[in-house]
């Protein structure tokens, strides 16, 4: 739509604006990212043009989803490129606020997805998804969006916030876009900046070792410990690689099964070197 490209870094600013679009009439999309976009990204930002009058993108490295000895300090930035590519992608206004706008001192209010975040990452990374609800809880309450588009790369923080958003009573639609790869298998991510050459080639183990399971469950196999074993094969046969998890649970409730008899996911997060990179496969 016609409307002038702007960057809100205040919420509260940010909010006026998007309740003044809602009064218009006007159909609002929110994508929320950490920047350092990618293709993935992109893919959420055109899901998103295709729903809304309104395309709003934030940028928010969010302290609050990172454990003490996670990346936060260095995860890449690079805002400014963000905007050039995202502006391509047909975004209509930003929003970039800075840590301080978002959590003021004293601040101690989150949202808890209770069972839903206990197992896969939410077992390694303790407090992370509480970080990731409350900042997307308050990413709504600020751009009031209609719809908002995640990613299926990150199967359970979909989940969670799709629970998130029933459970509040948030009138927002979540929509979601497939994971998108490389050319060679691998999940799109910031982190893949990360990986050295070797790494780079041993990551394609994660994406194989889905499609060795997805192989399996095609030939009939249905016990989660052959699957998980097909999976586990090809990321144990690569070079400095760690397996932090690779689990099959019901595609919705996020259970353990040892049988796949309803759609089933296969998550994986395995450390190469010292990079942690997740990716799934929905089975059934
Ligand atoms: P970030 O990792 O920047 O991801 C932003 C969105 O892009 C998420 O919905 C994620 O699932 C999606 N995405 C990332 N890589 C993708 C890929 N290869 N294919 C498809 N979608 C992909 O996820 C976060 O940020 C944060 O936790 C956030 C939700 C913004 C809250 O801080």
């Amino acid at each position: 739509m016609n409307l002038p490209f702007e960057i809100f870094r205040d919420p509260r600013a940010m909010r006026v604006m998007a309740e003044g679009l809602r009064r218009d009439g006007r159909r609002i999309a929110v994508v929320p990212t950490m920047g350092a976009l990618h293709e993935g990204h992109l893919a959420l930002l055109r899901a998103a043009r295709g729903q809304a009058d309104v395309v709003i993108l934030t940028i928010f490295v969010n302290p609050t989803q990172f454990g003490p000895n996670e990346d936060l300090g260095k995860y890449p930035r690079d805002e400014a490129g963000d905007l050039e590519k995202a502006q391509r992608a047909g975004i209509d206004l930003a929003f970039c606020p800075e840590p301080a706008a978002m959590y003021l001192p004293g601040a101690q209010t989150f949202v808890e997805v209770r069972e839903l975040s206990q197992p896969l990452c939410g077992a390694s990374r303790p407090g992370h998804f509480a970080g990731v609800a409350t900042v997307v809880a308050k990413l709504f309450h600020i751009t009031q969006p209609h719809v908002a588009v995640f990613g299926e790369k990150d199967y359970q923080q979909l989940a969670i916030i799709r629970r998130m958003a029933r459970d509040l009573d948030f009138a927002v639609e979540i929509a979601s876009v497939p994971i998108v790869r490389e050319p060679d298998g691998l999940a799109m991510s910031s982190r893949n900046t990360y990986l050295s050459p070797e790494q780079r080639l041993a990551a394609r183990s994660l994406s194989a070792g889905l499609a060795a399971a997805e192989h399996a469950f095609a030939g009939g196999e249905r016990r989660a410990a052959a699957l998980i074993a097909a999976a586990r094969a090809p990321i144990e046969a690569a070079a400095e690689t760690r397996i932090d998890y690779a689990e099959l649970r019901d595609a919705e409730e996020l259970t353990a099964l040892a049988h796949v008899e309803r759609p089933a996911v296969l998550a994986l997060a395995v450390f190469v070197g010292t990079t942690r990179l997740i990716d799934n496969r929905v089975l059934g």
